[in-house]
């Protein structure tokens, strides 16, 4: 049998990610893992910290904190919020690790022994004054491109080109601003990626399943030619070189990086080497089918760079199969911006509302064909009609009307008759639908058949409306009752890799217990007669809140909405 692998690109440590962040790639990697898990698959889901380079650097001197300290808690922050949104995990773990030390100074001294890295003396910034080397972003000046002056040594935000620090015209140093700075030789590390090339090519080529974003982005790296890159630094906080003469260096954050994705496996394993295992999802895996999430930032990294690394090791390592990759989600059409604090945090959203809110807003407009926008309106819209007006009150008029004609439990009398074969007949066709997208990773038409499905309960009920007929009726409206509570059962398991909190208070509400690995099978007459006449259950509170035009209005002021 298949395991599925799966991974989230890694959030990087600076700061609390944004829904930018979540829904393109951390949200959908869960989604995807608690789905397989509830078809009876086995899933491994990993994520991790992305912990070194000159950002994190900046970031903890910001922050007044020791970069190791600083790390270290917003580790944790990262960890709590992932929980909070109810990120199924099954480790999430550090890219600063001692495992990914080791397993990266393998894959250096693997591509240093097969030829793929080479020594080169290279010119670097010196600063005299904080007596040392500025590598990327420690060095800000006049971009040579635009003219823009806080152009950084590694990329011009404002023209988006990639610098080298000595591009820079007026340079300077970001730590103390001196200017007194000077061009020195430095050894570095250097990956001949245009030896790999040919066969990164071959291997993108064999992936005619890929998402156009995916393949697209890839070939074009490809087409442009791959540039040998600088893969050291002269700094200390990051994986160690290990090699005489280059004490002082570490390997570049985008080297170590995906390197992490085996390295937090390995930080999984190790916590419990009895029972797990990280070289078999990693080795030689024949058996498994690995699966990454990311936004198209990401991209060129993870068809191109880590391959690359992979292929280079000449060493089975298990390389990845399949690519869902994500446009922008932007807030009111401009970007979500960490660094300028644009935009809406995990750690404000998840204050304002529980995590299922945002999960079904999130994906149900995830940006997969195109860029897509995040505005008050929309995600208000969307809670209201599809949470609150369809799934909530079909749950809530139909345990409540129950309860008050029948009691806390499912009604005696009267067999199924043709609506309810036709309501099995038309959800087996939406169940099939639902596991189709879901399987291909096509999120937002897989949210629309989620709806779709709510919607069809609604439609049943409406027409049934035992309400009206109880009077002259009351065994039609019993058995229009238990269907629609037996729908229920099946709103809690489709509904759970969405939005698991809001699934666990419906399974409870029915008594049941549903867990991660409860799935519907394809017949749905049984799916809908597994609760029987007088089986009891509980009215729970409110499933979903309506958003008011006053919260609209007063989060639009808050977060800074049109402009
Ligand atoms: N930290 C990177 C980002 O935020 C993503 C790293 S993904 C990894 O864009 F695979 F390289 F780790
Ligand atoms: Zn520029």
């Amino acid at each position: 049998m298949t395991r599925h692998l799966i991974t989230s690109a890694l959030p990087y440590i600076n700061g609390v990610k944004h829904l930018g962040n979540l829904v393109g790639s951390m949200l959908p990697s869960d989604l995807y893992a608690r789905y397989l898990r509830a078809r009876g698959e086995e899933v491994l889901l990993i994520c991790a910290t992305d912990e070194h380079g000159t950002p994190a650097e900046l970031a903890a001197r910001a922050a007044g904190q020791a970069v190791e300290d600083f790390c270290a808690e917003q580790h944790e922050v990262q960890k709590g919020l992932g929980d909070a949104f109810a990120l199924s995990f099954d480790y999430f773990g550090r890219s600063s690790s001692q495992q990914n030390h080791e397993l990266t100074q393998h894959f250096g001294n693997k591509l240093l022994e097969n030829g793929f890295i080479e020594e080169r003396v290279t010119k670097q910034v010196f600063s005299i004054d904080d007596d040392r080397f500025l590598p990327d972003r420690y060095v800000e000046g006049t971009c040579p491109h635009c003219g823009y002056d806080k152009a950084r040594g590694d990329q011009c935000e404002n023209c988006t080109r990639l610098l080298d620090p000595t591009d820079l015209v007026d340079p300077r140093s970001a730590i103390s601003g001196s200017s007194n700075l000077e061009v020195r030789e430095s050894k570095h590390l250097f990956l001949l990626q245009s030896k790999l090339a040919d066969e990164i090519r071959e291997w993108v080529n064999k992936h005619k399943d890929w998402p156009n974003l995916v393949s697209s982005i890839a070939l074009k790296w490809l087409d442009e030619g791959l540039h040998d890159r600088g893969i050291t630094r002269d700094l200390k906080w990051g994986v160690p070189v290990g090699r005489e003469g280059m004490e002082d260096k570490v390997y570049y954050v985008w080297f170590d990086a995906p390197i992490e994705y085996i390295g937090a496996t390995k930080e999984w394993a190790d916590e419990d080497p009895d029972n797990r295992d990280w070289k078999s999802w990693w080795y030689e895996a024949e058996d498994v089918r690995y699966t990454e999430f990311m936004a198209k930032d990401n991209i060129p990294f993870h068809t191109v760079t880590f391959p690359g690394t992979q292929l280079g090791s000449r060493e089975p390592w298990k390389m990845v199969d399949f690519i869902k990759g994500f446009n922008w989600l932007n807030y009111y059409g401009g970007k979500f911006s960490t660094s300028q604090q644009r935009g809406i945090f995990m750690s404000d959203a998840i204050e304002m509302l529980p995590a299922d809110y945002w999960r079904y807003y999130l994906l149900a407009n995830a940006p997969e064909s195109s860029d897509s926008s995040f505005t008050w309106d929309g995600f208000s819209g969307t809670v209201n009609k599809d949470l609150a007006d369809t799934l909530g009150n079909f749950v809530n008029r139909t345990l409540k009307f129950c309860n008050s004609k029948f009691g806390l439990a499912l009604p005696e009398g009267g067999e199924y008759g043709e609506a309810e074969a036709k309501l099995a007949e038309d959800l087996a066709k939406r169940v099939a639908a639902y596991n189709t997208h879901m399987d291909e990773l096509q999120i937002r038409k897989a949210m629309q058949e989620l709806r779709a499905i709510w919607v069809m309960g609604n439609e049943y009920l409406t027409e049934a409306a035992p309400w009206t007929a109880f009077k002259t009726d009351p065994v039609a409206a019993a058995v229009s009752l238990r269907a629609a509570i037996n729908l229920i059962r099946v709103f809690a398991i489709l509904s759970a890799p969405v939005i698991p909190s809001a699934a666990k208070t419906l399974s409870d509400a029915l008594g049941l217990d549903l867990n991660e690995r409860s799935w519907l099978s394809d017949d749905m007459v049984a799916e809908l007669s597994t609760l029987k006449a007088g089986h009891a259950f509980e009215i729970p509170d409110v499933l979903f809140s309506k958003i008011s035009d006053d919260q609209v209005a007063e989060w639009e002021e808050k977060f800074g909405g049109k402009e």
